[in-house]
């Protein structure tokens, strides 16, 4: 990764990511330096889902900067701007883990609502002095979830994005609180915003506190694999590298001020989904006993105020801009298994919280 930074006279200006150590962020960086020129600037504070290692691979004259800073640092994201005049900022910042938003929300409220309005105001005051086509090309895009739009009913269509905002948790209501924000910062000032609200995504680089992910690790380390409740809640899962090419065209194209849903099509129940990776480390890692890891399954108790189901309609994404997800989940998931058993230095690195203790993912000492 190069040090030297990135300047306003750069011939191609650069975008501003934030929160680009993190596992959307890390990922969106990767698959942006091998397709894109524009170089980037990954702004994050390195919290424990954050992991500079990531980036260990990419060739050292990649156009990348990092600043280590927090987003809602004011003065330093002012400097920032004005000294890389990005031609865009893409927020993909925030605290994530739903179950930890449960037991710690001021992190939540601190980073996901705070840390945006910070942002936001950084963005507008440097956007109103932007001239001519460096002004009208300027973008800030949010990265959200669909958390925002609550639990459905079975019977009920999935979310679309004129559907109310009735979040559950501390994390889907700092994100909720975050798009009302965004939303307001154009309609009020004219800030040239766009909005992306994806489902639950999987792949490569994800902190093992979240459901994929930590089965792998629990199932390898012969530990219990814990469902929580009665495990029929659903979701609609979204390979990572699919959400990145969604972010990328709605930066590209998307409308101003407007929201774009982004989801798979692929709305499973957790216990389907413990199921499948038990499939697959079965024919990828048999268990020594020749038993399945399916064997390792827990019920657990429920989180509260859990949301029994998520669904995505992401047709006005698929018809106005043309994007569509490649990957299947059958496929992405093995992708997704085969790249944590490849990694598992990775695994183990994550597993240290940046004190050197052991981090406890949701109770579990894994
Ligand atoms: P993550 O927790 O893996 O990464 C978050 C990153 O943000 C980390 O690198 C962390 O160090 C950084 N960060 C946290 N607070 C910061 C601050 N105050 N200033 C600067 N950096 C900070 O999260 P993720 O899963 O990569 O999610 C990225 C974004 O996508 C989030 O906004 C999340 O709400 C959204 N999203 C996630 C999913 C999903 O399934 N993971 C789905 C839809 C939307
Ligand atoms: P998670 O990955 O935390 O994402 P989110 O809560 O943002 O949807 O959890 C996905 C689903 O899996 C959710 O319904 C909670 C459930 N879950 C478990 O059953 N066991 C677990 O250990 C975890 C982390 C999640």
């Amino acid at each position: 990764m190069t040090v030297s930074s990135i300047n306003s006279h750069d011939k191609e200006r650069p975008i501003l990511v934030t929160g680009g150590a993190g596992f959307i962020g890390t990922n969106f960086i990767l698959d942006w330096l091998k397709t894109e020129k524009a170089p980037i600037i990954n702004l994050d504070k390195l919290t424990y889902a954050g992991n500079l290692d990531n980036f260990s691979a990419i060739s050292p004259d990649s156009m990348i900067e990092f600043i280590h800073g927090d987003i809602g640092d004011t003065e330093l994201v002012r400097a920032l701007l004005e000294r890389a005049r990005p031609q865009a900022i893409l927020n993909f910042a925030a605290e994530s883990h739903v179950d930890r938003s449960i037991r710690d929300p001021a992190e939540f409220i601190d980073t996901n609502i705070v840390g945006t309005f910070k942002l936001l105001e950084c963005a507008r005051d440097h956007w109103e002095r932007l001239r001519g086509e460096e002004g009208r090309a300027f973008r800030f895009l949010q990265v959200s979830t669909d958390e925002v739009y609550g639990s459905l009913q079975p019977s009920q269509d999935p979310f679309r994005e004129e559907n109310a905002f009735v979040p559950s948790s501390p994390y889907a209501a700092s994100k909720a609180a975050a798009d009302h924000l965004v939303r307001a910062w154009h309609k009020t000032y004219g800030l040239p915003v766009l909005t992306t609200n994806c489902s639950n995504n999987y792949g490569p680089y994800q902190f093992p506190e979240k459901l994929i992910p930590l089965m792998i690790i629990q199932a390898l380390s012969g530990k219990q694999l814990p469902i929580y409740g009665d495990g029929m809640h659903s979701r609609d899962w979204l390979y990572v590298a699919d959400h990145c090419s969604a972010v990328r065209t709605v930066l590209q194209a998307g409308r101003m001020g407007e929201v774009y849903n982004v989801g798979g099509r692929n709305e499973k129940t957790n216990r389907d989904i413990v199921l499948a990776i038990c499939a697959v480390l079965d024919a990828e890692v048999p268990r020594v006993d020749g038993e399945s890891y399916c064997e390792q399954i827990g019920s657990v108790q429920d989180r509260p105020g859990h949301d029994r189901r998520y669904a995505i309609d992401s047709s006005k994404i698929e018809s106005e801009l043309g994007w569509s997800p490649q990957e299947t989940f059958e496929s992405g998931l093995r992708k997704t298994v085969r790249w944590y058993l490849s990694n598992r230095d990775w695994l183990a690195g994550s597993r240290q919280a940046p004190t050197g203790t052991e981090v406890n993912f949701n109770g579990l000492q894994i």
